[in-house]
Parts: structure tokens; C-alpha cells; sequence
């Protein structure tokens, strides 16, 4: 069955949703979609103390005063006006990650506008699809600004009927946080969605947080193989809270509720889970598969969005949680409660993957949702490098950004790009502007590709290759979505005349 807008709301009430879900009160989308005057949302920046948890109180910063910021929900067309106000100390601006906006409204300083000062007001404009999971984030000193919790939900709803039903919903956003508080959870990148189920595909790394203190100047391993100043994550998030902050989901037995999970992490990839359950994928970054497939945990790279549909048919508490090794330790876990089980004691989260099906992007079929292509066919050939001797370099064909070749095409044009990863380190890669087709990773081709707007690029010699038809005008980034490695330089611009 379809969920109304009514029900949407009546749900993130009885779910207890929070800041995150009420903010949903504030855009409420119209009837009908495109018609008259835009409808008008009120974004500020500015600093505020966020409690993570009971005695992790951090400085933040955050729109409208939460974090995640509040999620704003329109119809699929509508336009949205949006008027962000700076009441930070320093620039910011917002991108609209998923959305195919006017270049002029994408948010990247120096290429589509002028950072927004501190103080000031800029509106941005645009009509709002496709429809799916999408999100809003700073796109400045994203390094900072992000870590700090600029990111929120951005949730269209299809013109048309779900393609998929569920009863009930709620956006999980998963986050992590260098605090300084606990332990620096360690970094996972080999794990990425391409190569999971392999052996090697989960392994803990030692990259950052393991081995300080040894050769290489007190960096030790961690210094040669990774970037050396990635900050130290220690607190992971669910909605903005750390367990035992975190809100718990009710459900009723019989239920199908809808998670719309996204990863605004910096640097981690999250494998969720909810115990005793399994889990059904319908969509990739918001866009909507041939049919569910059933895992029982999700790798979830930065940037990425997963949808998915658990079937609430196993009565008592449970925790939603992630299995990468310190996760939940650093507080990456939420009750799921049924009703009447409100006192049901919820096993303890297991660690690891072990015997477990874990999504990849093999396991689904997308739809051909894409516009197609009239005009030429091109393709260009992108290997991602860097961190070598714990330099905070990262370059696209051994150049870093603004150093990096454009790629040039017109609208109408079939752009190919394939991608190979020569680093030690996942690349979550971005097209800002437009959604494109996965058709390949590491070797093996996709009959019906996924349509996504981040592809993981695996560490180790992993690959990809993507494929859109340029039909939005103007410069777009295409970058890695770890701030660390696209303020290092891993950034290429897709100009479409
Ligand atoms: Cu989600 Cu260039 O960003
Ligand atoms: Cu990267």
C-alpha cells in the first residue's frame, strides 16, 4: 500500500523520529506538484553544542539547529526555494547530492557560486526530482563543515505510485564524529560494495588507528598507507546520537517499514544490520530496483543511500546496528522494539559478517529510468592514485585538482567513464548534476545496471565503469566523496555545453 504524505508524518510521530523526522513538519511538500510559486524553506547555519550522547557534548554545527538537519520533503517537480542564512563564522554553501538541479544552484565554491559569507543570505531554486532518497550537505571546508554536521535528508516523493510498498518509514542517517573522547575506530576501506562477500573484502585495516607510534616519523603503518591527517573518528552516529541516545524504532508485528538509510560519514563505510531480520533492497542512492533483494546486512559506502524494507515478523527488541569492528563500541546501534515487547531484553550485536549474505552491486537489477542518449558517445579512462607515504595527495590520472583534464561533452552526449583505483584506500565517486549507470565493477559486466550517483571504487586494483547521458548543462564536479581525498585533490570537472 501507498504511503500518504498523513501517514508519513503520523508515523515519524508514533516512531518518536525526532529532530531529524519533525523537521519534516517544517516542508511539508504541496498537493500538486510544479504549479504556482515555489514553496519556500528556511535553512540556517550556525554553531551550536550537540549531545551525542549523555557526556559527549560537541561543538557543532548544524541547519536550524539539529543534527541531521531537518529533513526537508517535496513532491517529485516541486519547486523548492530555499534560503539559506549564514550565521556561521566563515563561508558555506549547500549541494543538493542527487538532484538534478540548475548548475547555477549546485552549491560547489569557485565553480557554480560565490561561497556565501558569513552573514549572509543565498536562496537557491530548483524543482525537485528526481524523487528518491537524496540528501543536502555543505559543499565547503566539507572536511570540516561536514564532520561537523552539516547534512540532512532530502526525501522526494514520486509523482506517481511507490513502485515498492511498505507501511511505515524512517530516514537512518549514519554518521561518524572525531571527538577526541574514546578510541579512534579503525578504517575498513577494503570493504566496498563491489567486493564483499571475498575474503578479503572486510578485513579491519590497520590504516589510521592501529599501528601508531612505530616507523615513518611515529606514524608506523598507518602513515604509509593512508592519508596522514585524517582525523580520528571515535563516536558513530545514528540520527545524530550515539547509543544509548539513540531513538529507538517501534514497530507493530505484521509491519513493512521502510529505512531510508544514508551514509554522511566522512571516511567509513557502514554494514547495517538488524538482528533477527533480514533486510530487502529496493533502492540504489534513491532510485528504485526491478524487485527487493533479500540481504541480511548492507555495506553502505559515504554518500551512498540505501532503501530497504524489513518485514517486522519476529516479535521482541532488537538492535539495528553496524557490524564493522568498533562501530557499535563507538555507539553505531539502535533498539528496534515491537509492541508489547517494550520490556524484551535485545541480544547483544554480534560482531563481524561471518556466514552472513551481504549485499553487493551484483545482487540487483535497476530500471532504465535514465534519459537516453542522442548525440555522441565518448569515453574517458580515470585512474585514482595517492596516499603514498601517508601524503594527503590523491589525483585522478596523477594530477590533482584543478590540475585534473575536464571531460567535455555536449548535452545529449553518452559519457563513459571507466575507473580504476592504483590506492590503498576506497573512492566513493560523485557526478554532481546527474544520475548515471553502473555498468561494471571489478571485471564483471551488469546486464541491468543500478542507477546510483556514488559508486564505491574498491581499494586494491578495484574498478568501475559508469555510463550517463549528459542532459543537464553546465560544470559538474565528479569527485571522491571522503573530504580528505577531494581536498587532496581528486576531483575532475564534467563540463556539458
Ligand atoms: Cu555529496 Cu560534491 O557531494
Ligand atoms: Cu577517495
Amino acid at each position: 500500500m501507498m504511503t500518504t504524505r498523513r501517514q508519513v508524518l503520523a508515523t515519524a510521530a508514533r516512531l518518536g523520529v525526532g529532530a531529524a523526522g519533525l523537521g519534516a513538519l517544517v516542508s511539508r511538500p504541496r498537493g500538486s506538484a510544479g504549479a504556482g510559486a515555489p514553496r519556500t524553506i528556511d535553512l540556517e547555519a550556525r554553531e551550536v553544542r550537540w549531545e551525542l550522547a549523555p557526556g559527549k557534548t560537541v561543538k557543532a554545527m548544524a541547519y536550524n539547529g539539529q543534527v541531521p538537519g531537518p529533513e526537508i520533503r517535496a513532491r517529485e517537480g516541486e519547486r523548492l526555494r530555499v534560503i539559506v542564512k549564514n550565521a556561521l563564522a566563515e563561508p558555506t554553501t549547500v549541494h543538493w547530492h542527487g538532484v538534478d538541479v540548475p548548475n547555477g544552484m549546485d552549491g560547489v565554491p569557485g565553480v557554480t557560486q560565490d561561497p556565501v559569507q558569513s552573514g549572509a543570505t543565498f536562496t537557491y531554486e530548483f524543482e525537485a526530482r528526481p524523487a528518491g532518497t537524496r540528501w543536502y550537505h555543505t559543499h565547503f571546508d566539507e572536511h570540516r563543515q561536514m564532520d561537523l554536521g552539516l547534512a540532512a535528508p532530502l526525501i522526494i516523493e514520486p509523482h506517481g505510485k511507490e513502485p515498492l510498498a511498505h507501511d511505515r518509514e524512517l530516514t537512518v542517517v549514519l554518521d561518524d564524529w572525531a571527538t577526541g573522547t574514546g578510541r579512534p575506530v579503525p578504517s575498513t576501506d577494503a570493504g566496498t560494495a563491489a567486493g564483499r562477500g571475498s575474503a578479503g573484502g572486510m578485513m579491519s585495516g590497520m590504516r589510521r588507528g592501529g599501528s601508531m607510534g612505530g616507523m615513518m616519523g611515529g606514524r608506523g603503518m598507518a602513515g604509509m598507507m593512508g592519508g596522514g591527517n585524517e582525523p580520528a573518528y571515535d563516536v558513530m552516529t545514528i540520527n545524530g546520537k550515539a547509543y544509548p541516545a539513540t531513538q529507538p524504532l517501534r514497530v507493530k508485528a505484521g509491519e513493512h517499514v521502510r529505512l531510508r538509510i544514508i551514509n554522511a560519514s566522512a571516511e567509513h563505510t557502514h554494514v547495517v544490520r538488524l538482528a533477527g531480520h533480514r533486510l530487502r533492497v529496493t533502492h540504489t542512492d534513491g532510485n528504485p530496483l526491478q524487485a527487493p533483494v533479500e540481504v541480511d546486512a548492507l555495506p553502505i559506502a559515504p554518500a551512498e543511500r540505501y532503501d530497504v524494507v524489513v518485514v517486522a515478523n519476529r516479535p521482541g527488541a532488537w538492535f539495528l546496528h553496524c557490524t564493522q569492528p568498533g562501530h557499535v563500541q563507538a555507539g553505531e546501534r539502535m533498539l528496534v522494539v515491537y509492541e508489547n515487547h517494550a520490556h524484551a531484553t535485545p541480544p547483544d550485536p554480534e560482531p563481524g559478517i561471518a556466514g552472513l549474505t551481504l549485499w553487493d552491486y551484483a545482487s540487483g537489477h535497476g530500471r532504465p529510468v535514465l534519459p537516453a542518449a542522442t548525440g555522441e558517445s565518448r569515453t574517458s579512462v580515470m585512474t585514482l592514485s595517492g596516499g603514498m607515504m601517508g601524503s594527503d595527495d590523491w589525483t585522478i590520472n596523477g594530477k590533482r585538482y584543478p590540475d585534473t583534464d575536464p571531460i567535455t561533452c555536449r548535452k545529449g552526449d553518452r559519457v563513459r567513464i571507466a575507473l580504476r583505483n592504483m590506492s590503498m584506500e576506497a573512492h566513493p565517486m560523485h557526478l554532481h548534476g546527474q544520475s548515471f549507470r553502473l555498468l561494471a565493477a571489478n571485471g564483471t559486466r551488469y546486464a541491468e545496471p543500478l542507477v546510483k550517483d556514488v559508486v564505491d571504487i574498491e581499494a586494491h586494483m578495484g574498478s568501475a565503469v559508469i555510463e550517463f547521458t549528459a542532459h543537464n548543462g553546465g560544470d559538474w564536479f565528479f569527485h571522491c566523496h571522503k573530504p580528505m581525498h577531494m581536498m587532496g585533490g581528486m576531483i575532475a570537472l564534467v563540463r556539458v555545453k
